[in-house]
């Protein structure tokens, strides 16, 4: 008999890329990229629950969130089971805060997940990297979702190395109305000249991170109000030809909030990093004219 199990919910956090440099396309039509990327204290919930008719359903009640076997989560399912040669059921269920076409990584974050999830539930001897080749098989930023919460992304972003550094910072996130198609965006850089080559995320993170104060000895910081002006993406601008509303509310929200916003993956979300101990009235400020541009807006602060 199965025991009484209580759905249990964990986090599925969103993903920030401080810096994205991007190659030519591949001939498999991919880009090379290398990207430095913070999984951020904000994201969305998943919780899994075994059922007895042996369908992986997925639930959730954000309107134009797909529930079918097109959501990540449940290719995710599909790919563990298949690879686990189980037959088991489960109800994948999601609630979602980070938006769609946004840059964060919700639905490679809640694949991740799901792979994680589904692991404990299913008690597979898998390690990290196993289940890294099954997220990589799902799309090409799930693998980076199992490591955090400071890493390196090479390849097409199925490779990923995580670093010894830690981020200190206030983050605030901005997340227009506005949705940006991954495809259409690389297919615009395409288009365009290609980019300056950037400094090597290993160098950068050199040059950047600081002793500890605390602990001189100990691990490396990165921090915010430092590495901000370091931040750069290459897709920014192929993001605003492919998506002109995106251009334009990046420019208006630079006059709101008299700071100048970095675009993550392939957009529409923004970010800018802070000090950890930044002046919370003034990053609300900040959250509060980004919302009045018609944006939902976040203040990350971590308290610990
Ligand atoms: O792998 P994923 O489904 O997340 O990628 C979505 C699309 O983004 C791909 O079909 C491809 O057009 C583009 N892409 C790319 N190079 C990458 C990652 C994605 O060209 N490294």
């Amino acid at each position: 008999m199965r025991g009484v199990w209580e759905p249990s919910f964990v986090r599925s956090p969103a993903k920030i890329n401080l810096t994205l440099a991007v190659g030519p396309r591949r001939l498999d039509g991919y880009h090379d990229l290398e990207s430095i990327v913070a999984l951020l204290d904000f994201g969305d919930e998943v919780s899994a629950m075994p059922r007895d008719d042996g369908r992986i359903v997925i639930e959730c009640d954000t309107p134009g969130v797909p529930t079918d076997d097109t959501n990540l989560a449940a290719k995710a399912a599909h790919a563990l089971r298949e690879h686990a040669k189980l037959r088991d059921g489960v109800t994948i269920r999601l609630t979602k805060r980070i938006p769609s076409g946004a840059g964060l990584g919700g639905g490679s974050s809640n694949a991740a997940t799901t792979l994680m999830l589904l692991r404990d539930l299913w008690k597979l001897p898998l390690k990290r990297d196993q289940l890294a080749a099954i997220a990589a098989t799902i799309g090409s930023d799930v693998a980076l979702f199992l490591y955090g919460p400071l890493c390196a992304m090479r390849g097409r972003g199925e490779l990923v190395e995580p670093l010894s550094v830690s981020l200190v910072a206030s983050a605030v996130l901005v997340m227009p109305q506005i949705h940006s198609a991954t495809a259409a965006v690389y297919r615009q850089f395409d288009e365009m000249p290609a980019p300056p080559k950037p400094e090597s995320a290993a160098s950068l993170v050199a040059r950047l991170s600081r002793p500890n104060a605390s602990f001189p000895a100990g691990p490396r910081q990165l921090l915010g109000e430092d590495f901000m002006p370091a931040t750069f993406n290459d897709l920014e601008s192929s993001a605003f030809a492919a998506t002109p509303a995106l251009g334009e509310f990046a420019a208006r929200l630079r006059e709101a909030t008299g700071h100048a916003f970095r675009m993550t993956g392939s957009g529409a979300a923004f970010f800018h990093l802070f000090g950890k101990y930044h002046d919370r009235r003034e990053l609300d400020r900040i959250a509060a004219a980004a919302k009045n541009l018609g944006a939902t807006a976040v203040v990350i602060q971590p308290v610990h």
